[in-house]
């Protein structure tokens, strides 16, 4: 599965590249939300995801970089999101945001940076949708898939199915057309990419529909 990451966009034909992406067979639609304090820059509000909801069907996954992920989540909702993902970075304990992500009736999702162990996501796997293993420092597109993220991968693969092997792995960070493949085959199913679709010489519709089938061949 892919999803597009609109950090990546053209932000003056957002609308029109959504529909392209969606068109070409895109999953779901990725939005990165940046408090400029969890991580060091700045990028889009819940307003985003209320422009998008009209014209688009895909479900919109939010991720929040944020310090307070707490502060933010009826926004989202109200906007049209279907998926939360929090960072575990920011919550000691994160049943609470589970619960009340589930509350709100959405998915669930949980990041991890490149720096995290992964050990530390295991006692939350059964109540979580996502399980998302940043592949690179979280705050800018555009940055190198950290190679050492592959072993990360295999041994959340493994510990996902183990507890929950219904949980989807979603790898965000550097994934192109090279490292999708590596990605896959080390057991994650749902595949972010901004620049290698939206930065595409060939094209968003282009671009994605290869990742598709590299994806695939695993
Ligand atoms: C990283 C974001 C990513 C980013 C991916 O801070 O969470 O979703 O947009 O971008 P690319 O695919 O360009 O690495
Ligand atoms: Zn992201």
């Amino acid at each position: 599965m892919i999803a597009p990451s609109i950090l990546a966009a053209d932000f003056a034909r957002l609308g029109e590249q959504v529909r392209e992406v969606a068109d070409a067979g895109a999953n779901r639609i990725h939005i990165d939300v940046m408090d400029g304090h969890f991580v060091p820059n700045l990028s889009m509000g819940s307003v985003v995801v209320k422009g998008l909801r009209p014209i688009t069907t895909l479900p919109l996954e939010v991720h929040l970089m944020v310090e307070d992920p707490g502060r933010f989540l009826d926004g989202f909702v109200k906007a049209g999101a279907d998926t939360l993902i929090v960072h575990l970075e920011v919550l000691p304990d994160p049943r609470p945001m589970i619960e009340q992500i589930r509350s709100l009736g959405k998915k669930v999702g949980l990041a991890f940076n490149p720096d995290m162990a992964v050990e530390r996501i295991e006692p939350f796997l059964r109540d979580i949708d996502l399980a998302l293993c940043m592949t690179v420092f979280p705050g800018f597109g555009g940055q190198a898939y950290i190679p050492e993220s592959t072993q990360r991968i295999k041994k959340l693969r493994a510990m996902v199915n183990m507890h929950n092997p219904a949980c989807e792995i979603e790898v965000d960070g550097g994934i192109d057309a090279r490292t999708i493949r590596e990605a896959a085959s080390a057991g994650a199913t749902v595949f972010v990419a901004g620049t290698a679709i939206f930065g595409a010489a060939k094209g968003p519709a282009a671009a994605l529909q290869e990742l598709q089938q590299l994806a695939k061949i695993v």
